[in-house]
Parts: structure tokens; C-alpha cells; sequence
């Protein structure tokens, strides 16, 4: 079946599309990040949490596994990846699924002129959910048409998760991504007893502090435009109150924020601003950098350039826009700086010397996106309830235990 069956679907608009990728007032198909609401948004954070506690322990560890054995995943990633193909890899088999993966097309029929959309109808054949990264934008929304068709038909079909489409979602990047910067604003890290705690110790310097992602202050640097992660977080963050987004980035067409994104923001009520260097001064006579809460870095996407490009984007000032120990250091102490990961080396736009820093959330981020890809499988799956329950009766029975011995 060719991809044009479905292209008519595709210039509709959100509103009309999402509810096509629910069922039972749950996501079926997860395509876009504008299918998480506020509300899905926080069962998914709290099975997260759950998921990553039971995890540690042996007997949550075998309950969890205990959840889907009767369910298989397909890794359908024709594009590289190494941290989403990981993490929803674990996150399956935390959950007790199957897994199995194609990521060389070469090596499969589609060598023999098969299209994309019969090899995952095939795939739907075998497997129970098809996670897939593709460099063509719409192919996971229009394997997830074809998948509604079937089932209107009553034929099998499955759940798509897109795990990256083309130039324009991550939706689960941007579910992981909003999972810790929502932990991360939490300030709930007990400081020497359970009544006295990161949030009471940070109120001394910031009064007014909130727990929380509303009306936090969130900067971008690097390639704005081009970043798919930045896309799809963004459409995010203008779910919540008062959240202001300031752009750090080189002021050249293919780096800084496109005008059709900050129109959007702006008509979401989002207050945007953008500037060259994080250096660059506020009205209160401090550098940007130093109003940030949460400071989202990002890669400088070459492999994109052409000859051409690269020629005009060489006259650009690109220390500008890489941090180090002494930029870092003109940040809140609360800060939390985020990066969705590969990083250039090459480039350098977060240096080694940061990582040891403690507004340095990336690597645990990164961890972050196996316990919130758990949680989004176990609720397309319908088995978050299961986990809520135990999670409850699990932690009741550790305190009856402990007050029993203590
Ligand atoms: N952030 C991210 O999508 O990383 P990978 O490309 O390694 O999956």
C-alpha cells in the first residue's frame, strides 16, 4: 500500500485528528505531542515514578515483568538512534514484553521494492505495538491511519508510537523531557530529615520560588529551527501557566525560531523572547542566563548543511552559543540544564567540565526516558491501574515493616 492512500488526512487540522489516536479515553496511536494533556501528562509522571521505584526492588521487579509477557514490540528505527532505541527496548522488557527490532532496510524486503506501510502492516501481523523512527515526516501518522482502518474493518491492528518523524516530532522526547523538568522543579530532595528539604533550603535565596513548571522560565540554544525535540517540547510547555521561552541562537534564518512558530507560541499565550548570547542583558541589568530555570541546549545540525550553508553560517560567532564552567555559574543555583542528547563533541556546545555540575540533568534525563516510555506502554496497554494498585499495597506493606522493626 503507498503512503498517498492517507496523504488527503494529513493537512486536517489537530484538533480533528487527535481523537482518531485515542480509544477508551486513553492514546492508542501516540503521533504527535499534542496528544498529551495536562491531565494524561500527570498520571503518566506519577506511573513513572512508580515504575522507577518498583524497578529497584526484586519483588516489584518480577511484578512489573509480570504485567505484558503477552505482548511483543517492533523497533522499526530506519533512521540512527541510540537513546530512544534503548529506552524503549528496556522499557518494554521492564514491562515483560518481547522485543525485536528492524533497523537496516536493506536487509529487509523493502530491498525487494516493498513500501513502508506493507512492511508494518506485516509487522502488525507478528508484534502487539510498532515503535517507529523514520526520516519520511508522516509515515508513523499514516501507518496509524492504515492501522484504524483494519480495525474499523475488524482486522488485527496495532498501537504506532513515533519515535521520531522526519524534521517534525519526538513526541516521546518530549514526554521525557517534561518529566524531568517537572522532577527537577519538584525541588523535593530530603535535606538531612523528611521535614527539611531542597524547596525550604531554596525559599531562603528565591521567596518566590513555586514547585512546578508553571510560570517557570525556559531558554533554548543552538539549532532552534531545525530541532524537532524543540518542536514538539515547546507545544508542551504551552500547556502550563505563565511559562515564558527565551531563544538564545544566532541570528540566521535556519538557526533561530521560525515565524510560524513564534506566532503559535504567541497565540497560545506563551510569552516569547529571543537573543545572540546568553550574556546578552535583561531590564534588570543581568544577563539572560541568569533568568533561566531551565536552560534546554541543543546539537548544531550539520549534517543538514549544504556547501552553501556551511559557507554563509561561517562568519557566525558560535562560542556564543556553548556553555562552560563560567557561563554555567551565572545560572540559578536550581537551574536545571537539558540536552536531548547525542551532544557534539566536535562543537562542544556542553563540554565535558559541565557535567559535574549539579544543574547538569542530562544523563539522568536520558534515564528518565526508559521510566516515562515504560509508562506510556503500560497506559496504551491499560495496565497503569495494575501498577497504581500495587505500588499502593507494596509501599503500605514496606511501611508496616519497617514501623514493625524500628
Ligand atoms: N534524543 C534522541 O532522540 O536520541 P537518539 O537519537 O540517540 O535516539
Amino acid at each position: 500500500m503507498p503512503m498517498h492512500e492517507y496523504e488527503s488526512m494529513l493537512s486536517r487540522p489537530l484538533n480533528i485528528k487527535i481523537p482518531e489516536f485515542s480509544h477508551n479515553q486513553r492514546i492508542r496511536h501516540l503521533i504527535f505531542s499534542a496528544q498529551f494533556d495536562p491531565h494524561t501528562l500527570n498520571k503518566l509522571f506519577h506511573t513513572a515514578d512508580k515504575i522507577r521505584s518498583l524497578a529497584k526492588s526484586k519483588e516489584g521487579h518480577i511484578f512489573l515483568k509480570s504485567l505484558l509477557p503477552h505482548k511483543k514490540a517492533l523497533l522499526y528505527f530506519t533512521q540512527p538512534s541510540t537513546r530512544t532505541f534503548l529506552s524503549f527496548d528496556a522499557a518494554c522488557q521492564t514491562l515483560g514484553m518481547g522485543v525485536q527490532s528492524v533497523q537496516d532496510r536493506s536487509l529487509s524486503s523493502e530491498s525487494k521494492g516493498e513500501t513502508p506501510i506493507d512492511s508494518v502492516r506485516m509487522f502488525s501481523s507478528y508484534y502487539d505495538m510498532v515503535i517507529m523512527r523514520s526520516v519520511t515526516p508522516n509515515l508513523a501518522e499514516c501507518c496509524a491511519y492504515m492501522m484504524n482502518e483494519l480495525g474499523s474493518e475488524s482486522r488485527r491492528n496495532t498501537p504506532i508510537i513515533n519515535a521520531g518523524a522526519g524534521a517534525d516530532e519526538h513526541p516521546t522526547q518530549a514526554l521525557l523531557d517534561i518529566y524531568t523538568i517537572e522532577r527537577a522543579m519538584s525541588f523535593y530532595h530530603p535535606k538531612n530529615s523528611s521535614h527539611w528539604n531542597l524547596y525550604d533550603e531554596l525559599r531562603q535565596n528565591h521567596p518566590n520560588l513555586t514547585p512546578g513548571l508553571n510560570g517557570k522560565t525556559i531558554g533554548f540554544c543552538g539549532d532552534v529551527r531545525r530541532g524537532r525535540t524543540v518542536r514538539s517540547l515547546l507545544t508542551l510547555l504551552a500547556k502550563y501557566k505563565d511559562v515564558k521561552v527565551y531563544f538564545i541562537t544566532a541570528n540566521h534564518e535556519i538557526l533561530r525560531l521560525s515565524n510560524d512558530l513564534r506566532a503559535r507560541l504567541q497565540n497560545l499565550f506563551v510569552e516569547v523572547r529571543e537573543f545572540e548570547s546568553f550574556e546578552q542583558t535583561m531590564e534588570d541589568g543581568k544577563p539572560v542566563i541568569n533568568h533561566l530555570d531551565c536552560l534546554y541546549m541543543t546539537r548544531i545540525q550539520k549534517e543538514h548543511n549544504s556547501a552553501s550553508l556551511d559557507e554563509d553560517l561561517s562568519s557566525i560567532d558560535f562560542s556564543r552559543y556553548k556553555l562552560n564552567k563560567q557561563r554555567v555559574t551565572m545560572m540559578r543555583d536550581y537551574a536545571a540544564i537539558l540536552h536531548p542528547f547525542p551532544r557534539d563533541d566536535n562543537f562542544g556546545e556542553i563540554p565535558i567540565e559541565v557535567d559535574t555540575d549539579p544543574r547538569a540533568h542530562y544523563f539522568r534525563q536520558a534515564r528518565n526516558g526508559m521510566w516515562a516510555r515504560a509508562a506510556l506502554i503500560s497506559h496504551i496497554f491499560d495496565v497503569d491501574g495494575e501498577i497504581a494498585d500495587f505500588y499502593e499495597r507494596y509501599t503500605a506493606e514496606s511501611k508496616d515493616y519497617n514501623e514493625g522493626v524500628l
